[in-house]
């Protein structure tokens, strides 16, 4: 059979990047431009920002897939680009190259959600067979997304408010860290002390859902009244107790939802799955279920990037989904 040569493209954020991705699974190359440095003094992304930066990378980004691959745009099978969910400046962005390239060279334009990408990016380890279920928390969403089918995605647990991601940079900007804080906190986590006692939000509830803001408002709150009252709390130890609450719950609803759904295969994927502590609880718990394969996201491709875009696009594209020329960015889209 043919190969499918897929170029990709990610813009949802804070990344741009372009990709180029064979039969689903592997890496002819990737491209990504980084803006963390822009949005930092913010501490947090700041839109407008973002899509200057994406309109400035994406065409240069684009040149040096092809040209680190040694392809050129004949070679391709198909285009795909996230569609959504994300910032909806920065998505038209992508979405529009995505456009114009396909038009331009008369190929395919596939439509992916970013959550797919994040999940699917779990094929660059090992084939995902399915049934499989993945654990997807970033810095937007915190789901547990059951797959009975290749593309076939069912949301069984959602966060009620702040995701995991977005609760670790919360807190990091409390205590004083740079943005995105997530990385500095784990590493911190594991120097402390876990003395600090948090709540684990929705833990005892009987559902896969998720609930990140009490925790969040917790340690601000604890921070505030220490500060208040001329005391010092001990950062290092705070990070090892809010990442004990974060995991505790994290860990947990995994379990449940192991023990519901027998899959063969668990994915944790998203920026949050970079997480050392996460991986290391996750590998002690998928040892109670011999029969999963655990698939984590190799750490370098956990955040976003436009490879994980290129494994999802091949699935969609192999499904038969096409974007016409009106393709628009959808920032709500969701599974
Ligand atoms: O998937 P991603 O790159 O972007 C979104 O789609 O949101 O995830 C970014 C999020 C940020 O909130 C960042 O703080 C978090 O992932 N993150 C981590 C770690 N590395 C990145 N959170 C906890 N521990 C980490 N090691
Ligand atoms: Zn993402």
């Amino acid at each position: 059979t043919e190969n499918r040569i897929i170029m990709a493209f990610e813009s949802s954020a804070d990344e741009t990047s372009v990709a180029i991705v064979k039969n689903g699974h592997e890496i002819l190359s990737l491209e990504t431009a980084t803006q963390i440095k822009s949005h930092q003094r913010f501490g947090g992304i700041v839109p407008e920002v973002a899509s200057r930066h994406h309109i400035e990378q994406v065409t240069i980004l684009a040149d040096a897939a092809l040209e680190d691959a040694q392809l050129t745009y004949a070679d391709l099978t198909a285009i795909a680009v996230t569609q959504g969910p994300g910032l909806v400046g920065a998505l038209l962005i992508g979405v529009t190259a995505a456009k114009t390239i396909a038009w331009a060279h008369n190929l395919p334009l596939v439509p992916v959600i970013h959550l797919a990408g994040h999940i699917s990016a779990a094929n660059f380890v090992k084939p995902i067979v399915y049934p499989a279920l993945a654990l997807m928390v970033s810095g937007g969403h915190t789901e547990l997304v059951l797959m009975k089918a290749e593309y076939d995605y069912l949301v069984i647990g959602d966060t009620q408010d702040d995701a995991a991601g977005e609760s670790y940079d919360k807190v990091g900007r409390t205590m004083g860290l740079k943005y995105p804080s997530g990385k500095t906190i784990d590493t911190m986590a594991h120097q402390g002390q876990d003395v600090y006692h948090l709540p684990r939000p929705m833990l005892s509830e009987d559902n896969f859902n998720f609930s990140f803001s009490g925790l969040k408002s917790a340690v601000i709150n604890l921070l505030h009244n220490a500060d208040q009252r001329g005391e010092v709390i001990d950062h290092t130890n705070l990070a090892t107790s809010f990442q004990a609450a974060v995991l505790e719950v994290l860990l947990t609803k995994t379990r449940h939802a192991l023990n519901a759904y027998p899959v063969k295969s668990f994915i944790v994927a998203g920026g949050v799955a970079a997480n050392h502590g996460l991986r290391d609880g996750l590998t002690t718990l998928l040892a109670d279920f011999k029969t999963v394969t655990y698939l984590p996201v190799p750490i370098e491709l956990a955040g976003d990037n436009a490879a994980m875009i290129g494994a999802a696009g091949d699935i969609a594209y192999r499904h038969g989904t096409r974007g016409t020329w009106d393709l628009n960015a959808d920032p709500t889209l969701e599974f």
